[in-house]
């Protein structure tokens, strides 16, 4: 979070940054930046001030909307502005798998010289078949991201894209096509109930050996246990994670010690731009309730809501 955004707010308002315990601070919150807690019907009961959860993303599975809206408080997030940067990054994660770019930059520094090991081989990306979970905000651009490439991309989506696949000649396939036929999957939906857990022990057993599951979504999504045990026996080839169950993901989590993964810290919209336009956002946010206006950004659930 760029200070000097939030700072911009201290015409209208007294910001503070609470660090430790969240619910010791906040009775006396009008306004709230959220990040990654948990703002439920517990929480708003400690908030009797509060009018705006303003979530510092795009993802609101931490903030109970009902809870929010029962309690007349706004709940916003920063669409958008953060797609073509977690597309990036998941691309990143794409390319890092499959040319091996964790291993080889080791190999460079400790191994090259000394002539003793083989180089760390790695896959094209030509002629790959990639599956694309959820085909929204985010999963569009990386399909957009995927041209040049020489892939073949299909979808599997709620709702049908017709545009993205005159455009893009991406295909919507059934769920389970997606899962038997895809070279990499790539998973951008947003965890709901429905999405909880929808990769788990039997949608890795329809996986390809050759496979490589990608997550810059929520952690959630995938059955991490079950990952864990289709990555070890090489059921699949592997995964490339910048989100897991837990965050940040405990030291001990065997996913770590394991070779045919690739990880990165939540760190998908962590660029200086993106950020930055995040902050914009979730400020503008804050300042539209504080001057006593609707914020431009209401999660979708309370778009038609009464406030
Ligand atoms: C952020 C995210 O890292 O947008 C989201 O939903 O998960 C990420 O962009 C996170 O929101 C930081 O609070």
């Amino acid at each position: 979070m760029p200070e000097d955004v939030s700072r911009t707010l201290k015409d209208v308002a007294e910001v503070a940054y609470l660090k430790g315990d969240l619910e010791e601070h906040i009775a006396e919150a009008s306004a709230l930046l959220v990040g990654m807690e948990r703002i439920d019907a517990e929480f708003l009961a400690k908030a009797p001030k509060l009018g705006i959860a303003a979530r510092f993303g795009v993802g609101y599975d931490n903030v109970d909307v009902e809870a929010c809206t029962a309690r007349r408080v706004y709940a916003t997030h920063t669409p958008d502005v953060l797609s073509g940067g977690v597309a990036d990054h998941t691309w990143a994660l794409i390319l890092g798998f499959m040319r091996r770019i964790p291993k080889a930059d080791t190999h460079a520094r400790t191994e090259w010289a000394k002539r003793e090991r083989s180089l760390p081989f790695g896959w094209d990306m030509e002629g790959k078949v990639l599956g694309i979970l959820g085909l929204g905000r985010i999963g569009s651009e990386v399909l957009k991201r995927s041209q040049g490439f020489g892939v073949e991309t299909i979808y599997n989506d709620l709702i049908e894209k017709p545009c993205l696949e005159k455009r893009y000649g991406v295909k919507q396939v059934d769920y389970d096509t997606l899962l038997r036929t895809s070279d990499i999957l790539t998973v951008h939906v947003p965890l709901t109930p429905l999405t909880r857990r929808m990769i788990g022990a039997e949608e890795l057993g329809k996986m390809k050996p050759s496979a490589l599951l990608v997550n810059t979504s929520r952690g959630p999504v995938i059955d991490e246990k079950a990952l864990t045990e289709a990555l070890k026996r090489k059921q699949i080839r592997g995964a490339a994670l910048d989100v897991f169950e837990e965050e940040p993901t405990p030291l001990g989590n065997p996913l770590l010690g394991l070779d045919n993964v690739v990880v990165t810290p939540h760190a998908a919209s962590a660029t200086w731009e993106t950020r930055r336009k995040m902050a914009e956002m979730a400020i503008a946010n804050i300042r539209a309730y504080l001057e006593g206006r609707r914020p431009p950004n209401l999660v979708l659930e309370q778009q038609g809501a009464e406030f």
